[in-house]
C-alpha cells in the first residue's frame, strides 16, 4: 500500500471549500506530467475491497502502466471508499482533485440519461455480451465522449456481473414476496423504478451505508452480485439470496478528460492499450470470483433460492418504453440487443 495521508486532505478540502484550485491542493502540473524526470502519480478511487476483483486488476493495470513508462506514471489504487463515496468522487474527478475513478453506470446516468441504456434490465443477456459490447469503440464512442465537457473521459468498463435480491428474513420467490420490502437501490431513478416495477418499494443508498442499513432493520434487503454479497459481508445481515438476476451491471473507468488530453500520445496508447487487458483480466477474473463467493456465502450461512423469474422478468417488462425515450436511446438498445448472440441467455427469450 501506498501513503494515503495527504490526499484525503486534498479531497476534504475541496468538499469543504469547493472551488479550491488544484495548485493549492497539490494537484498534478498538466505541463509536465509523465516528464522523463519525475514521476506522475495518478490517484485512482475505487469503493471495492482489496479482494474484489477490481481492485486486482486495477493494481495490475498500476503495475504493467508503471513498468512501460520506466516508472514515470505511478497509478495508486484507493480502494474501500478511502476517498469518498462514487457520488463524492465523481465529482473529485470533473473538478481534478483526484484523477480517475471507478463508478456504477448509475452515477453516469445522472449526468447523461443516455447511460441509462446500458443500466436496465433487458439490456444485456450476459457478461460476455456486456464486455463484447463495451470494448466495442465505435458503438461506444457517443457515451464515452458526452462528456467530456464536463471533465469526464469515460475510458471503459468492468462487469458488475448479473444482479439478484438479498432479503432478512424470507426470500423472495416471485413478484408478490417483494411487497412491503424496503430494498437498497443505487442512485437512479430508474433502478428505484426497478424494484417499485418488481413488486418493492426502493431506497437509494451508497454502497458503503448498506451494511449497517440492513442490520438496524431500516432497510429489508438490497440488490447485487454475488461477489459484493460477499466482499461487503452483506450476507452476514441478509442471508436470503434470491436468484433474480433481473440486470447485468456495469462499471465504468472516468478519467480527467484534461489530463488524457495531456499525456503524450505514446503514454496516451500505452495507457489505453494496458487499460484494455485490464478489462480482459477482470472478466476472467469475474466467474471464478463469482463461483468462490456463492460458497463463502453460503459456509457463512447464506441461503440460495431459485426464484419465479419469468414473472420477475414479466413485471419489469415496462421499464423498456418508460425509460428508452428518445430515438438515440431506442436505437443504441437495438444495437446493443442485436450484439447478443447466445439466444439462451436472451432476457426476452424468457429462458
Ligand atoms: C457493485 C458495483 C459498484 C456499485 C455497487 C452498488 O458492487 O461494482 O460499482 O457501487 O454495486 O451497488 O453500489
Amino acid at each position: 500500500m501506498r501513503t494515503r495521508g495527504p490526499l484525503a486532505l486534498g479531497a476534504t478540502a475541496v468538499l469543504a471549500f469547493g472551488l479550491v484550485s488544484c495548485a493549492d491542493l497539490g494537484g498534478l502540473d498538466l505541463d509536465t506530467v509523465g516528464a522523463p524526470d519525475k514521476t506522475t502519480y495518478v490517484k485512482l478511487a475505487l469503493n471495492q475491497s482489496e479482494s474484489h476483483p477490481s481492485f486486482i486488476a486495477l493494481e495490475n493495470l498500476s503495475e504493467r502502466f508503471e513498468e512501460r513508462t520506466d516508472g514515470r506514471w505511478v497509478i495508486e489504487v484507493f480502494p474501500n471508499e478511502q476517498l469518498g463515496s462514487q457520488q463524492e468522487v465523481l465529482q473529485f474527478v470533473m473538478s481534478s482533485a483526484i484523477e480517475m475513478a471507478i463508478v456504477s453506470g448509475t452515477q453516469l446516468e445522472n449526468l447523461n440519461k443516455d447511460f441509462q441504456v446500458l443500466n436496465m434490465p433487458t439490456t444485456f443477456g450476459s457478461v460476455d455480451h456486456q464486455m463484447g459490447v463495451v470494448r466495442d469503440q465505435d458503438l461506444m464512442e457517443p457515451l464515452f465522449t458526452s462528456l467530456e465537457d464536463q471533465n469526464i473521459s469515460v475510458i471503459g468498463g468492468f462487469t458488475q456481473g448479473s444482479r439478484s435480491i438479498y432479503t432478512s428474513d424470507s426470500p423472495v420467490l416471485t413478484p408478490a414476496d417483494m411487497a412491503g420490502r424496503k430494498i437498497r437501490v443505487q442512485e437512479s431513478d430508474m433502478h428505484i423504478r426497478m424494484i417499485q416495477l418488481m413488486g418493492g418499494s426502493a431506497t437509494p443508498l451508497s454502497y458503503g451505508e448498506v451494511y449497517t442499513a440492513i442490520q438496524s432493520g431500516v432497510l429489508d434487503g438490497a440488490e447485487n452480485n454475488e461477489v459484493s454479497y460477499v466482499t461487503q459481508n452483506h450476507y452476514e445481515v441478509a442471508e436470503h439470496w434470491s436468484q433474480t438476476e433481473h440486470l447485468v451491471g456495469l462499471d465504468y473507468m472516468v478519467m480527467r478528460h484534461d489530463l488524457l488530453e495531456a499525456m503524450s500520445e505514446q503514454d496516451r496508447d500505452a495507457f489505453l492499450d494496458e487499460w484494455d487487458k485490464a478489462m480482459v483480466e477482470h472478466t476472467d477474473l469475474w466467474n471464478a470470483e463469482t463461483a468462490q463467493a456463492i460458497e463463502d456465502a453460503k459456509a457463512g450461512g447464506a441461503t440460495f433460492h431459485e426464484v419465479d423469474r419469468a414473472a420477475f422478468q414479466e413485471a419489469l417488462a415496462p421499464i423498456k418504453d418508460e425509460f428508452l425515450t428518445t430515438p438515440f436511446q431506442r436505437e443504441l438498445f437495438d444495437k446493443v440487443r442485436a450484439a447478443d448472440t447466445a439466444e439462451s441467455t436472451d432476457p426476452e427469450s424468457g429462458e
